[in-house]
């Protein structure tokens, strides 16, 4: 389990993070991201989005009212957010399960309460505000099992450790 974590400074840059991050992704990936509200989770969407050809016509923005919102592109994207999720009984309501064995690829924010519900998840992305800036954040990235070793160079480069 390897871990790197990146500093941005604005929102394009964490867009940037997410774009980067979009040409690594295969049907069938599952991505938590955790993180408080304003961290930027949407944000980074917003790049993965655009790195895999959602046109503009679709908006990525936070679905809260709608639970999941569907863009088309490379791959699918289920963009999931479960924010206003109360409690585990709640989940049984989701189609989450159907979500999860299209092959597409999924982006959840809020992910807590789903966690142990979630198939096998290779990467996982806590952002978190830095208070030295109103418009720094830092973004963790997880890499379970060893699969984005080449997006994590690519990422140290596009963002040298501060
Ligand atoms: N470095 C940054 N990265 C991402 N968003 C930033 C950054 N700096 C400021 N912001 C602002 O913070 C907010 C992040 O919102 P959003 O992506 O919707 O967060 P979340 O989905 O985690 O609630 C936006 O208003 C964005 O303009
Ligand atoms: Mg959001």
């Amino acid at each position: 389990m390897v871990s790197l974590e990146i500093e941005t400074d604005s929102p394009d840059s964490t867009r940037h993070a997410g774009w980067l991050l979009a040409k690594h992704l295969a049907p069938g990936d599952c991505i938590p991201l955790s993180g408080e509200m304003g961290s930027g989770k949407t944000c980074l969407v917003q790049g993965i989005a655009a790195g895999l050809g959602v046109p503009s016509r679709y908006p990525v923005t936070s679905p809260s009212f709608t639970i999941v919102n569907r863009y088309p592109g490379k791959h699918m994207i289920y963009h999931v957010d479960l924010y206003r999720l109360n409690s585990k009984h709640d989940i049984e309501d989701l189609e989450l399960p159907e979500i999860l064995s299209e092959d597409g690829i999924v982006l959840i924010e809020w992910p807590e309460l789903t966690i142990d519900s979630l198939p096998e998840t290779s990467l996982y992305v806590h952002l978190s505000w830095d208070m030295i800036s109103e418009f720094r954040r830092r973004i963790r990235f997880t890499d379970t099992a060893s699969r984005f070793s080449v997006f994590f160079q690519e990422l140290s480069h596009a963002f040298p450790r501060y």
